[in-house]
């Protein structure tokens, strides 16, 4: 089953509840946090106080990627802001497994994540603990950004790797999701769809998101 996760970076910061009862309307599954600690990546976006005032405004699950510098000093503060879905970068871990499985523990599912340059088969000692693998089609840090159009390989490497492990891991794309790439994502083995610029900036959010969804499962 598909899912669509608007991305909150390309939201209205004015008004997040409007902006949630909008992603609600559109039927959106997951809400996708994006966690910048300007070290990791240029940009700054928000912590654990605003994820925990999002927690008081929906039920939708909550899935935050973290791109920021040792993110396991962060893992029980997400939890503790009602996070239902952690992703942190191979790149910024340390003790990759270690902290995958501290997140487990914490009660949250675990993801990991690559930057584009990044190679897939970093992922394979990990894929036995993981319940979902999120795979950067632009370069971590902004919102709006083009596709690349050259992650669809991995996207499949990816999926491949999936189902050779035989668990039920959800591959998330993020980066450039629009209703043009929507389709050949699906077709390269994604399950989760996030989306910032093509949801946010569309002058119906709730029909953007049905307008996306439609595109993905032509
Ligand atoms: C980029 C973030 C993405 C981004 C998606 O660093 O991880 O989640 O906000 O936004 P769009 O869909 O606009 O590329
Ligand atoms: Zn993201």
């Amino acid at each position: 089953m598909l899912k669509i996760a608007p991305s909150l970076l390309s939201a209205d910061f004015r008004n997040l509840e409007k902006q949630i009862r909008l992603i609600e309307r559109g039927e959106a599954d997951w809400v996708h946090l994006d966690i910048m600690d300007g070290h990791f990546v240029p940009n700054i976006t928000f912590g654990p106080a605003v994820v925990k005032a999002v927690r008081k405004l929906t039920k939708l699950s909550l899935d935050a990627h973290l791109m920021i510098e040792k993110p396991e000093r962060y893992l029980k503060a997400f939890k503790n802001a009602g996070v239902d879905r952690l992703t942190v970068h191979v790149e910024a871990c340390q003790h990759l497994r270690r902290t995958v499985q501290q997140i487990k523990k914490l009660g949250m599912k675990a993801g990991v994540t690559l930057k584009p340059a990044t190679p897939a088969k970093t992922l394979k000692n990990i894929m036995p603990y993981v319940d979902l693998v999120l795979v950067m089609t632009v370069h971590p840090g902004f919102s709006g950004q083009k596709f690349i159009e050259s992650m669809l390989p991995k996207i499949r490497e990816v999926a491949g790797m999936i189902r050779s492990s035989g668990r039920a891991i959800e591959l998330e794309v993020d980066g450039g999701v629009d209703e043009h790439n929507a389709a050949a994502l699906i077709r390269a083995g994604a399950t989760v769809l996030v989306a910032g610029y093509s949801i946010f900036s569309r002058r119906s959010i709730p029909s953007a998101i049905k307008r996306l969804r439609n595109a993905a499962q032509a």
